[in-house]
């Protein structure tokens, strides 16, 4: 088994009950339905495991409700991308990095993307910058990555039902191995 696999296999033992931050879902099931959604699309391998992890930063912060609750954007995207790099190409690496920005740049530039957000997500959107300005829009598209984040994101909006039966991590595990970066 891939050093990198059992890695992720223990943050989602660890944090199995913990809950989306103001979600209908568990984190780590909305993890798994996201990834479900890119792999019924056909998306390929770096995508279905950009889309399945692209929430690890929350599992990699030790109190992601806490700093939800008090108002704080602890940066998910940040911190689960700059995990990610070091174990996986930057075609897994940059979408999750770019997928909050994703969101705010959907919400400038498609009209009707704002109304069907959660309500948790219309939260955070605020604490994450609100919308993106013009200049932001251009810089966001041309970013390594952005096409790609956006396809998450609408993915990661979709993945949000409760009770909805979803694939196990291990049936991730070969496209998560084919990827991964193993180190020294
Ligand atoms: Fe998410």
């Amino acid at each position: 088994m891939s050093r990198v696999f059992s890695e992720i296999e223990l943050l989602f033992q660890e944090r199995i009950a913990e809950e989306y931050l103001g979600e209908d879902v568990k984190l780590v099931e909305h993890m798994l339905q996201c990834g479900d959604l890119a792999r019924v699309t056909g998306a390929p391998d770096y995508l279905i495991v950009a889309s399945l992890l692209h929430d690890i930063g929350h599992l990699l912060v030790e109190d992601a409700e806490d700093g939800h609750a008090s108002g704080v954007d602890l940066r998910h995207d940040f911190v689960g991308a700059q995990w990610l790099e070091e174990r996986f190409p930057a075609t897994v690496s940059e979408p999750v990095r770019l997928h909050v920005a994703a969101k705010r740049y959907l919400v400038t530039t498609n009209h009707d993307y704002l109304s069907k957000l959660s309500h948790a997500s219309v939260q955070t959107l605020y604490m994450q910058g609100g919308p993106l300005n013009q200049e932001e829009v251009i810089d966001f598209i041309s970013r390594e990555g952005a096409e790609d984040a956006v396809r998450v994101r609408l993915w990661d909006d979709l993945a949000k039902v409760r009770g909805k039966a979803t694939s196990s991590l291990a049936d991730f595990k070969s496209a998560i191995d084919s990827l991964a970066i193993e180190r020294e």
